[in-house]
């Protein structure tokens, strides 16, 4: 369930009143949108739940991901101690207070779509206790033939996924709880990218990666997506496992290429999003229609080889984000699934052995991490496991 409150574009309160009426004097106006239509913007998200915020709850303009390596002490007890501290500042910093400590207790601030979402990388199943704690499933990505993976962006025992609408925000935060870990664990990489999740009219649409495509349609919703997303396994129930790849777009080449091009490497229109089989965006693809005796949608479509009928019904929850960095360009690709090595791996190779797109995106890093249970008042993430 999406654990939103609603804030409006100029945040809570007073200040709210004064904004709302700055608006209309400015003559902006800001469509109201409907209670059952999660907002992008201008949230403040409970930290509470069965899930942690930063998964289903709708994806903000900024975001930074945040792999850490364990100190060589850092044990099953530090890393309790770790996780005791890091809810506390997720508590504070997602209400948007500051932390206990805080050097620069001006900049929390509610409103921004703050989340923190944690993970634990296949390292902490290593520890001494933990060993027999490793959920089913959770498994590295074995090499795929089209992989250009390099140290940069690869691997990690832990995960911060700070999610927010403006990098101002999400580098306070980050700031915070990078120090706070400094006992238990040093950075080992952060990447950071850009998501669109609203339309020229203001209201919630499927964003846009580098491509130009609208990216994410085809997300599992309702009883699906609970089925395809959250563990049952043991202490991870409410929990789910993450995949982060790094995948590297060739944007001079993809430009080259005529719209059609573009079109059938994919299966859809770039305007809408649709299926090139018709409809709308959130049309059912026909895999069967043909045209002038060549399939409508190729076999080496992505939308095709990705979609759950080709895949025996396997299928994740995807949350990604663009980066530009000048020398390299692409998505974070980030997937959600309760069993890696049952949804994701499967997947990924049959993309890796057919896909169109291969010839202009190669995976650059690559990282999993599972992603415990949301926590309730009172308690800290990971608890169930390290309790
Ligand atoms: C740069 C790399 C990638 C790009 C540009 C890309 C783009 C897209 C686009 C435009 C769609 C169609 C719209 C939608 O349903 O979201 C799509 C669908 C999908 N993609 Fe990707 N994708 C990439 C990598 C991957 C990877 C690595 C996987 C998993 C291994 C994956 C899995 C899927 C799935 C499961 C669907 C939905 C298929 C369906 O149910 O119709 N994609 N992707």
């Amino acid at each position: 369930m999406v654990d939103v409150s609603r804030r409006g574009l100029f945040g809570a309160g007073a200040g709210a009143v004064a904004g709302v009426g700055l608006a209309a004097s400015m003559g902006l106006s800001r469509p109201a949108a409907s209670a059952a239509t999660p907002v992008a913007s201008g949230q403040t998200h409970s930290p509470y739940g069965d899930h942690q915020p930063g998964i289903i709850t709708p994806t903000p303009a900024a975001g930074q991901l945040i792999a850490f390596d364990l100190l060589p002490g850092t044990d099953r007890a530090a890393l309790g101690r770790l996780m005791r501290v890091w809810s506390t500042d997720i508590v504070t910093l997602t209400e948007g207070r500051p932390a206990a400590g805080d050097t620069l207790p001006d900049m929390a601030q509610p409103g921004v779509s703050m989340t923190v979402l944690v993970g634990l990388g296949p390292g902490v199943f290593e520890l001494d206790g933990l060993q027999a704690k490793l959920p089913a499933g959770f498994q590295e990505i074995p090499p795929m033939q089209h992989d250009r993976l390099t140290d940069d962006y690869s691997g990690g025992d832990l995960l911060l996924w700070i999610s927010a609408d403006d990098f101002t925000s999400i580098a306070y935060a980050a700031r915070r709880l990078i120090h706070d870990a400094e006992p238990w664990a040093a950075l080992r990489w952060a990447q950071q990218g850009s998501w669109r999740g609203i339309g020229g009219d203001g209201e919630p649409a499927t964003g846009r990666n580098l491509f130009g495509q609208i990216d994410g349609t085809a997300n599992p919703k309702g009883a699906e997506l609970d089925e395809a997303l959250w563990s049952t396994d043991d202490w991870l129930a409410g929990g789910t496992q993450l995949v982060i790849r790094r995948i590297e777009m060739d944007l001079p080449e993809w430009d080259s290429l005529i719209r059609h091009q573009q079109e059938v490497s994919i299966g859809r229109d770039l305007a809408h999003g649709a299926p090139l089989t018709g409809g709308d965006e959130h049309a059912e693809m026909d895999l069967e229609a043909t045209a002038d005796g060549e399939l409508v949608i190729p076999l080496d479509a992505h939308a095709r080889l990705a979609h759950p009928s080709q895949n025996r019904g396997r299928t994740m929850f995807r949350r990604s984000l663009n980066y530009d960095d000048t020398t390299s360009v692409g998505l974070i690709f980030g997937a959600f699934q309760a069993n890696i090595a049952k949804q994701f791996i499967p997947v990924q190779r049959a993309l890796d052995d057919f896909d169109a797109l291969n010839e202009w995106t190669a995976a650059v890093g690559s990282a999993v991490f599972v992603i415990p249970p949301g926590m309730h008042e009172g308690e800290y993430l990971a608890q169930p496991l390290l309790d």
